[in-house]
């Protein structure tokens, strides 16, 4: 199995990044291939022109097509999803997520755009026919109990106390 992780935020040092990061070594720990892509591996100019005859960007079009799924970050710009993201995003044929399941993550200055994730980049994930783009909201006492058991594993896998654990995801997300 092997999905394709794709960093949307333009910032070298990046909180999305680091879910994003999280989300794929977690991944690798299974069995799945990830195969990294960065907006910041992109030239420019291929985005803004939207050449979709660019090298780079067919190659990343064809390991998407390969692919049985997609990690995506973002940061939160002016209560939407990154505009470099965006451009890349527009260079990927019709039916790109077609069969695929996406995990859309993102990081934000304030929870209150959170759901920039619902109604902007969603949609355009949805355009691209993903099959299934799961939804991170522990919203039901069953989510909340998964997220219980991720914070159990990570806590047995990294030895850290879960004080500590629990104040590394806050930084990420600017809480
Ligand atoms: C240009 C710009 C616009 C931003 N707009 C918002 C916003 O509208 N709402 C919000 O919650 N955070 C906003 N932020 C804060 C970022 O979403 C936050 O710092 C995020 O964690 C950055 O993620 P990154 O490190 O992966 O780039 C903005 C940051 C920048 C640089």
């Amino acid at each position: 199995m092997m999905v394709v992780s794709l960093a949307g935020s333009p910032s070298q040092r990046s909180r999305s990044g680091v879910l994003l990061d999280a989300a794929g070594d977690w991944l690798q720990r299974h069995g799945v291939e990830v195969v990294r892509y960065a907006v910041r591996d992109f030239e420019p100019a291929d985005l803004i022109h939207a050449r979709f005859d660019s090298p780079v960007v067919q190659r990343f079009a064809e390991h998407v097509e390969q692919a049985d799924g997609l990690l995506v970050a973002t940061p939160v710009y002016k209560a939407s999803f990154a505009g470099a993201l965006k451009t890349l995003l527009d260079l990927l044929p019709e039916r790109a997520l077609a069969n695929k399941a996406v995990l859309p993550l993102a990081s934000g200055g304030s929870a209150a755009h959170m759901l920039a994730l619902d109604y902007a980049l969603k949609p355009v994930l949805a355009a691209l026919k993903a099959q299934e783009i799961v939804d991170k909201v522990p919203s039901s006492q069953r989510d909340q109990a998964a997220v219980q058991a991720a914070f159990n594993q990570w806590q047995a896998e990294s030895g850290r106390p879960l004080c500590q654990l629990s104040a590394m995801l806050a930084f990420t997300v600017n809480h």
